[in-house]
């Protein structure tokens, strides 16, 4: 396996083709080995980046604290057979008079997510778009757990021509269904426990689709079991439709519910297909 930090090194380092590429900050999980596997699988030449994008983080969020061990992220990425992996500091990436950036603009980006983190989308976009011009990969990896944050590469890579193709992955859970996630090294003990729940009202919401009730009562439903969490400040719960993120008034194939909120120590976020 391949260590590269400086962006001019990669084109040397690449093949010509056969690249899947795997852009992550590190602390890796099972959540971001599903990612690598599934580049793996399909590949010739796996590639992935680590790298904690300060663009994407807003003022007072948690980028001076966000977990990084780059000797474990590396030791993971070996054993799963990883070709190359990039690990380039914010100076290499961002010189001094950087200025340009890439933004998917529209409902997409405005809400939710976009609306509880300004600037955060741009920010992914800008560096993902700068990863694509750096790996030219024939296929991309990114995790549904960031729902919206895949809806919003599929649009940037329709929209710009990127030869490239998006592949997104199922969540990767704990047993008790707590979505896998590098922040929740944060949770306090308590709060680990209750985290689960943000789960089980997706669950309910499914549930409550399933057995035939409206859009309305599902959300209902999910919003009773979130109600119960103690020190959890709710930022939204929606059920949307899986491509536009509108909000639904009568059930679509692929419905999605979305859930975010905060803990004192922590945000989360998740999201589950509840109707088929
Ligand atoms: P990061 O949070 O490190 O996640 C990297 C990739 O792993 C993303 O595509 C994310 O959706 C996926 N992932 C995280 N947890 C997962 C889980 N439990 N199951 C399945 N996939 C999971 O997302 C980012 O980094 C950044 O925004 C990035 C795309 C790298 C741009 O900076």
């Amino acid at each position: 396996m391949r260590v590269v930090r400086r962006p001019q090194e990669l084109g040397a380092a690449l093949p010509r083709g056969g690249v899947g590429f795997v852009p992550t900050m590190g602390y890796l999980h099972e959540g971001h080995l599903a990612l690598v596997r599934r580049a793996r699988a399909e590949n010739p030449f796996v590639a992935v980046s680590i790298f904690v994008n300060p663009l994407q983080f807003g003022p007072g969020e948690d980028y001076d604290r966000y977990p990084r061990d780059e000797a474990r992220d590396l030791a993971m990425l070996e054993a799963e057979g990883v070709d190359l992996v990039f690990l380039p500091t914010p100076e290499a990436l961002y010189p001094e008079g950087f200025s340009t950036h890439v933004e998917v603009t529209g409902p997409l980006t405005e809400r939710f997510e976009g609306a509880h983190r300004p600037g955060h989308f741009r920010g992914v976009t800008t560096v993902v778009a700068k990863l694509f011009h750096l790996f030219h990969p024939d296929r991309a990896y990114f995790g549904e757990k960031d729902f919206q944050q895949l809806a919003v590469i599929r649009h940037m890579v329709r929209d710009l021509n990127f030869p490239l193709e998006v592949v997104g992955v199922p969540t990767v859970r704990e047993p008790d269904g707590l979505a896998l996630s590098s922040r929740n090294v944060y949770l306090t003990p308590e709060h680990r426990k209750e985290a689960p729940k943000l789960y089980r009202a997706l669950l309910a919401a499914r549930e409550a689709a399933r057995s035939g009730r409206s859009v309305a009562e599902a959300e209902a439903a999910a919003k009773a079991i979130l109600d119960t969490i103690p020190d959890f400040a709710l930022d939204y719960f929606a059920i949307v439709h899986p491509g536009t993120f509108a909000s639904l008034e009568d059930w679509v194939p692929g419905a999605r519910a979305l859930v975010a909120g905060r803990f004192p120590e922590v945000r989360l976020i998740d999201n589950l297909e509840v109707y088929p």
